[in-house]
């Protein structure tokens, strides 16, 4: 039996929508996922029901400062969202299955687009921290991936090809460009963490043709990928990638660029749930 060995998983995710639906039921189009100091956009949220995760049953623990685990359940420009706050990483100890089981949920809760976004070192030169990135493309340089082959593909198991939306991504370019924001085009290269990189991987990382680096999105896109969702990755750049930058990398550093370009990606978020 293909699906035997996720069987625990699933009775997770039933658990974990069952516990969801006992507070709200809502049906949300949309889920966005939020990285590094970017969680406060979810208090855009009208109407919102706030569910801490630690009351969802499989849920995973968050662990890094700046990262809440809250599910925000509401309204952005009319359109039903959920706001996945606070992801898990690879680097808090979880396994892939972990880090992508927020998906599965807000899939199984009825959302077939997903939003997510990052804090990202910029390695192209033209990627300037404050800088918003549209991910047209990514490297999986941690060599996970997410269970396929359950059930919730309907035995269709991975799917071919980039799972950035060119559609979704042309559109959100349009809306940034008309708002007069700062938004390029580039490929994100995920590492599994914690460390930052060194100044000799992020040279071998530019010469594979990445423009941004960081630990997160890409295990959450291809669980969205794999379920048929419409995915749009967007990675807000906090600074240099190592040894580009005239300071050493802080996480503080990090949160405080994250939240300085708070309004802009708030801005282009806004327009693009409500075009979607
Ligand atoms: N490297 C990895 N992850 C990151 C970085 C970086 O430079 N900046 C923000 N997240």
């Amino acid at each position: 039996m293909r699906s035997s060995r996720v069987t625990d998983d699933l009775d997770d995710l039933e658990a974990a929508v069952a516990a969801v639906r006992r507070r709200v039921d809502a049906r949300p189009e949309m889920a966005l996922i939020l990285g590094s100091g970017l969680g406060p956009l979810a208090e855009a949220a009208e109407d919102a029901v706030v569910i801490d995760t630690v009351a969802v049953p499989g849920y995973p623990r968050s662990t890094v400062q700046g990262h809440h685990g809250r599910l925000v359940f509401g309204h952005l420009e009319g359109r039903s969202v959920v706001f996945v706050q606070g992801r898990v990483h690879l680097y808090e100890g979880h396994d892939v299955r972990a880090v992508t089981f927020p998906v599965r949920l807000v899939h199984a809760l009825g959302a077939r687009r997903l939003l997510v976004t990052n804090a990202a070192g910029g390695i192209h030169p033209n990627l300037h921290p404050g800088t918003l990135m549209l991910i047209t493309s990514h490297i999986n340089l941690a060599f996970a991936h997410p269970p396929v082959d359950g059930p919730w593909v309907e035995g269709r198991g991975g799917r071919a090809g980039d799972p950035y939306d060119p559609a979704w991504l042309d559109q959100a370019e349009r809306l940034a460009l008309a708002a007069g924001l700062p938004v390029r085009r580039g490929v994100y290269l995920w590492t599994q963490g914690p460390s930052y990189e060194t100044k000799a991987e992020i040279r071998a990382f530019a010469r594979m043709g990445a423009d941004a680096v960081g630990m997160s999105t890409v295990p959450e896109v291809l669980q969205a990928q794999a379920l048929g969702m419409r995915v749009l990755g967007i990675s807000t750049i906090t600074n240099p990638a190592a040894g580009l930058g005239t300071e050493p990398l802080a996480h503080d550093d990090v949160l405080a660029v994250g939240r300085r370009t708070r309004s802009a990606l708030e801005r282009l978020v806004r327009d693009v749930v409500r075009t979607a």
